[in-house]
Formats: C-alpha cells, structure tokens, sequence
C-alpha cells in the first residue's frame, strides 16, 4: 500500500498513514479527534519556533548590537498568547470527554460477549455456551465484551475499530463496538503478559447480516457434526493447546504432541509413565500432577472449562497423532 500527501492531510480520510481504514460505528470520531490533535500540533509547532528562530537571527548579539534586558512585559501579547491555546485545550477536553463516553457507554440492546484471556490465547464464549477462540460478531450491531483474565494483565485492542481495553485478573471490565463493515480484522494483546505476548493474536469476524446466527449455531453443534478426531483437531486450536503443543514434533513450552500416545516418558519425580488416555485427561484437568522432565509447571487447569465429550476428542486426536495409532476415524 501506498500513501500520498493527502492520506496524510484529509481529516478521517479513508486510508491513512496512521491507522486502517475504520469500520466501526465510533473509529470516524476517534480519528476526526486524533486529526485535530495532530494539526493543533503542527501549526503550533511551526509558529512557535518560526518566531524563537527569527528572534534568534534577528536579536542576536553582533558588533554595534549589545543584548539588553527587555524594558517591560508585553500584556496584549501575554494574553493572547494564553487565551488562545486555552481555548484549544477546552475544545480538546470537551471532544475527547464526549468521545470518551461514547466509547465507554455501551447501547442498551448491544449482544454480549464473554472473553477470557490467559497466557496466551483469548477465548469468545457466546450466549449459548459455545466456545471460540476467533472472535466473531454480525456487522451493523452494537457487540458488548464483559472480559476477565485467568493470570495477569491482558490488554485487548482492534485496530480496525479504535477498541483498546485492559482485561484483569479478579474483576471485570468492559468495552464494545459495532462494526459496520464486513471482513475480517487483527485482535491484538497490547500489554506485556509474558514470553509469548506477541504471538497472542486473533481475528475479528464480522459477518454479513443474518449469517452470524446460522454460523453460531453450526459452531455450538461441531460435536454432533464431526468425529471425535475432527472435533479435537477444532478444539486443539480454539482452546489454546496449540500455543504451547506442537503436532510437528517441535518443542514448545509444553511437549509435542506428535508421536505422544503410547510413549514412555520421564516425570520430574524420577517416575516414568506411558503416555494414555488416562495421563492426557489428568493433564488436562490437572495439569501439576505429572510434569514431564524438560518443561515447567505452567499450564492452567481446563477443569470446568472442556466438557467430557471434548476432552474425549482431544484424546482421539491427539491419538491419531501417533504412529500406527489404532484409531478409527
Ligand atoms: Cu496477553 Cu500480551
């Protein structure tokens, strides 16, 4: 993409040097604001030390030029040079305090969305119970997020929309949006939660008017659609495992899961198990009990979180995962 000088002029252009074209009901004001700002700024800017430089050339000590002190102060230039920038600064309050509000009060009939984060993953939990780890919302209605964090603190932040909202451990806080384009946009974590924190990213879908609920509801009955092997490959990626499990042998920071069922492996108690149905659910639910030698004791517990039938299929896949593995598809 390229930017000529007037993305960089227009106030809220539609392409900018700053920031991607905004597709939410609030973006238009944000930027309109963020414009003013900058222009406050550049004129000001140029003014101000136009006229020190030209102060510097044009009294500047010289032979037959002395410096002397100034007879006395100037009050219409002092006044001026107060009032005028206050009125700038009680403008700029007054927009961003609007602006604000408007960010901050989320309509009344907004869908509400429940968003989790940890290290490092987000999960979208919508009003049937259906679990996602990519964020989609229909197009042209206000979507509010109530968001927590299981450990530390979490930021989210989508671009597109001019969203950014801190998501704490032990409380709730909230932001919303409506997005009023269809496609699909970055979500970013934008605080330092650890050694990951950039790789925690996800999408925005935002689809075309009456198709969010058809999807919803093919989303929450993937179990019933799929096979068990099918449903873990989903679940692998919706909820987090693949952050830390590799499928390619690799290791992250927890163990691959390729080649995993069925192999000896060491504990960090000197122990030694075989990898089976039985160690995978512990692990899941209990992910402290057996640690294996090599990694750190940092996973958090699934437990309440992953029913029974999707942990089962989280075992089917990561079974199949196994050199002649005896799974039926
Ligand atoms: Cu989560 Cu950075």
């Amino acid at each position: 993409m390229t930017f000529s000088i007037m993305d960089f002029v227009i106030f809220g252009s539609e392409r900018s040097m700053f920031f991607p074209p905004p597709t939410s009901s609030t973006a238009a004001e944000v930027d309109s604001l963020f414009y003013f700002i900058l222009w406050v700024c550049i004129v000001f800017f140029i003014v101000i030390v136009g006229v020190m430089g030209y102060c510097l050339i044009r009294y500047r000590e010289r032979p037959g030029v002395k410096a002397e002190p100034s007879a006395s102060h100037n009050n219409i230039l002092e006044v001026t040079w107060t009032v005028i920038p206050g009125i700038f600064v009680g403008v700029i309050f007054y927009w961003g305090f609007v602006a604000f509000l408007d960010l901050r009060q989320s309509p009344d009939e907004s869908y509400e969305i429940q968003v989790e984060a940890k290290m490092w993953n987000w999960s979208f939990t919508y009003p049937n119970g259906h679990v996602d780890n990519v964020l989609h919302v229909p197009v042209d209605k206000p979507v509010r997020l109530v968001m927590t964090s299981v450990d530390v603190i979490h930021s989210l932040y989508v671009p597109a929309f001019r969203v950014k909202m801190d998501v704490l451990p032990g409380r709730y806080s909230h932001t919303w949006f409506e997005a009023n384009t269809v496609g699909d946009y970055t979500l970013f974590c934008t605080e330092y939660c650890g050694t990951k924190h950039s790789e925690m990213l996800s999408k925005v879908v935002v689809h075309p008017s009456g198709e969010f609920e058809k999807w919803l509801e093919d989303a929450a009955n993937f179990l019933e659609r799929m096979t068990p092997v099918e449903a873990g490959e989903i679940l692998y990626q919706r909820r987090g495992c693949a952050q830390c499990h590799s499928i390619d042998g690799s290791a992250k920071v927890g163990p691959t899961f390729l080649d995993a069922f069925g192999s000896e492996q060491s504990l960090m108690d000197g122990s030694t198990i075989t990898v089976d149905e039985n160690y995978i659910r512990e692990s899941i639910l209990e992910p402290q009990a057996k640690v294996r030698v090599g990694y750190r004791p940092v996973m958090p517990t699934y437990q309440g979180q992953l029913k029974d039938e999707e942990i089962n299929a989280l075992i089917a896949y990561i079974k199949s995962l196994s050199e002649g593995s005896q799974v039926n598809p």
